[in-house]
């Protein structure tokens, strides 16, 4: 029997914001009648967990209530960015808020053939003792005979990997050079990430099979937000049918009830977007 996982993204929860919970309570029916196996979420569980602990508290309760078996990391909106983006790095403080509600901040998960491991991409250029503590969880998870797939907040490239660009968009290239290090070790069959809010398969490329997970919260129109190539941006999740023997097939999955709201168009949730300048 295939092992059904159903990787979720982009929730943004928070009591405040009544339209990203109503996707993901249409999200969680769709997913309790399809009951996959488990519900992997890679990250930005929370609206504002960077801020305050509440938006946390309030995502956990809603992810324990779906009555599925779930794993998690956290995004950038749950223990701040990488230090360098913004005004919100992910530091000791953040994440004890992430750990105090969530726990650990990485996972290794064998289920039937595979071993599921999940990073904490935000953390990846700090110096805090975790960012070590992941990094040999990963070195040591790769010392196996079963499938791999790596579960990331941010993708680890957006084009390629040899870009060097610091951007908000991926991880940075020398966290991405010392992930890929360790992964000659042990290819991954696949690697799932969230935080761009658009889907993209594009098979396999460099050697990976890199997937986007949709978020379910909402989109970042073209009006801000360039498409990357290949990419859509809908609204859903993504299915990952795992054979014992190693063969995978991934999916969109647009569930019903699922409104595509534009963050763009939602003054007040976040700082003012500016439009894109036309080339
Ligand atoms: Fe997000
Ligand atoms: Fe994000």
């Amino acid at each position: 029997m295939a092992f059904r996982i159903a990787q979720i993204s982009d929730t943004h929860l928070s009591a405040q914001h009544e339209g990203f919970t109503a996707n993901f309570d249409a999200l969680v029916e769709h997913l309790r009648a399809g009951k996959p196996d488990l519900v992997v979420h890679t990250g930005d569980i929370s609206a504002h967990g960077e801020l305050a602990i509440d938006d946390l508290r309030f995502a956990r309760a809603r992810l324990d209530a779906m009555g599925l078996d779930w794993v998690a990391i956290p995004g950038n909106h749950d223990v701040g960015n990488d230090p360098g983006l913004g005004d919100t790095p992910a530091n000791a403080e953040r994440l004890a808020r992430w750990q105090e509600t969530f726990g650990l901040d990485h996972f290794v998960r064998d289920v039937p053939g595979w071993r599921l491991v999940g990073l904490d991409t935000l953390i990846t250029t700090t110096d805090l003792p975790e960012a070590r503590a992941q990094m040999k969880a990963l070195e040591a998870a790769l010392d196996t005979d079963r499938h791999v797939a790596l579960f990331l907040h941010k993708p680890l490239c957006e084009e390629t990997v040899a870009e060097e660009d610091i951007t908000y968009w991926a991880v940075q290239p020398e966290p991405r050079r010392r992930i890929l290090e360790l992964l000659t070790r042990k290819a991954p069959v696949f690697i799932a990430s969230g935080h761009v809010h658009q889907w993209r398969d594009r098979g396999v490329s460099e050697g990976l099979r890199q997937v986007w997970a949709p978020a379910a919260a909402f989109i970042v129109g073209d009006t801000w937000q360039h498409p990357t190539s290949g990419s859509s941006k809908p609204v859903g999740y993504v299915e990952h049918v795992l054979h014992e023997d190693g063969r995978h097939e991934c999916r969109l999955v647009q569930p019903e009830g699922m409104e595509i709201h534009d963050l763009g168009l939602l003054p007040g949730i976040y700082s003012p977007m500016k439009p894109l300048v036309a080339a």
